[in-house]
């Protein structure tokens, strides 16, 4: 079969982002708007099926990685099961999960039975106080509680991401870099992307001269950590501290873009930072045949755009980052 998730710039997309919930046990103030009303319909929600069925044709044309997100992946009932299912899937090599952790304590387990080998989960402090404020609940245990979890459950590596925000965490960061050499967690640092109204009124914090600091004093040297995702890594030169720098802003990774999305309701996001999409949704709930889903992933393909345009658009997307999973 000619190899068909090859977008108009010659990019092989090999990972999707599947957001299996748009809603959250968190309103991180990034993210979802306190109040916000905006969640799809149920009866919208593609079903495992539909899922399964969609991804088998991806990946029998090329796709090799998923990735479960949300909102919060783990509100979604069932998980586990869908989880095996796609871990099944012929060509599937990496299934991955980006999770807040309030849930991870009862769910690691399962999980990582089920075929989920690696787990990214958000952390943006290490007070309490703060985890309250930023996430609208007290939940730093339950975070903790949830990371324990899966180190026991055997995910490797586990990812912490921090969204660096100027004047709510950025004094923190060394805090953080020892909790996760400690704990042998590899730390991301996040630069805030606009997406939506909370997305924009984020403390941006451009994050290269934090990384030239951590450079100079830590000594720091390029390193290469398991994932496809768009992070940039350094390790100490004793290899306890491995940290990812995801610079949407500062310096964007668009020209080795691997991926797209698909949202809870099957519409397909061709970039995160656009608005062109595909629905899959309606295809797949009237049975369309494999040949018809070829053509609408062959047609989705040239949408991708080159890049995002975060900065010199950044009041071009409304929807929220929890429509699509990050
Ligand atoms: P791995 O590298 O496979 O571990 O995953 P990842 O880092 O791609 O996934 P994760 O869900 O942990 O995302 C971390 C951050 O990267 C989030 O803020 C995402 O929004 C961001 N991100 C992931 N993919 C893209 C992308 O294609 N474009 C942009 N602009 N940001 C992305
Ligand atoms: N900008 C950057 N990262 C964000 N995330 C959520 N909202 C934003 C935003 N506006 C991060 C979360 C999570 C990851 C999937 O996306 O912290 O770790
Ligand atoms: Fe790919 Fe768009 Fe993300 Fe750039 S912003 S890396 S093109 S999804």
């Amino acid at each position: 079969q000619p190899p068909l998730l090859i977008d108009t710039f010659g990019r092989r997309i090999e990972y999707l982002r599947l957001s299996v919930t748009d809603r959250c046990d968190l309103r991180c103030t990034y993210c979802i708007p306190k109040g916000f009303r905006g969640f799809q319909e149920p009866s919208s929600w593609l079903r495992f099926e539909e899922i399964e069925r969609l991804i088998s044709i991806m990946a029998s044309r090329g796709l090799k990685r998923i990735r479960l997100t949300g909102g919060e992946p783990l509100v979604r009932r069932d998980l586990p099961i869908l989880a095996a299912r796609l871990a099944a899937i012929p060509g599937i090599d990496d299934l991955s999960l980006s999770t807040n952790a309030t849930r991870l304590h009862a769910f690691a387990a399962p999980l990582r039975e089920a075929g989920v080998r690696r787990v990214n989960v958000s952390l943006d402090s290490l007070r309490a106080d703060r985890v309250a404020t930023i996430c609208g609940r007290d939940v730093l245990d339950q975070i903790l509680a949830g990371l324990g979890a899966a180190k026991e459950a055997g995910f490797a590596p586990i990812k912490i991401n921090m969204v660096a925000m100027r004047g709510v965490n950025d004094d923190e960061i060394d805090d953080m870099i020892d909790f996760c050499v400690e704990q042998g967690f590899v730390l991301r640092l996040i630069e805030a992307m606009p997406m939506g109204a909370t997305g924009r009124n984020t403390q941006y914090l451009d994050l290269q001269p934090i990384r030239r600091r951590l450079q100079q004093e830590r000594g720091l040297v390029a390193a290469d950590v398991p994932g496809g995702g768009p992070a940039r890594y350094m390790k100490s030169p004793d290899g306890r501290l491995s940290i990812g720098f995801i610079t949407a802003l500062s310096e964007h990774f668009c020209a080795t873009c691997n991926r797209v999305r698909l949202a809870v309701d099957g519409t397909m996001y061709l970039c995160l930072g656009q608005r062109d999409q595909m629905a899959f949704g309606p295809l797949l709930r009237r049975g369309a045949s494999d040949a018809e889903i070829v053509e609408a992933l062959r047609s989705a393909m040239m949408l991708k755009p080159e890049r995002h345009e975060f900065n010199e658009k950044p009041e071009k997307i409304l929807r929220i980052m929890a429509a699509t999973g990050g």
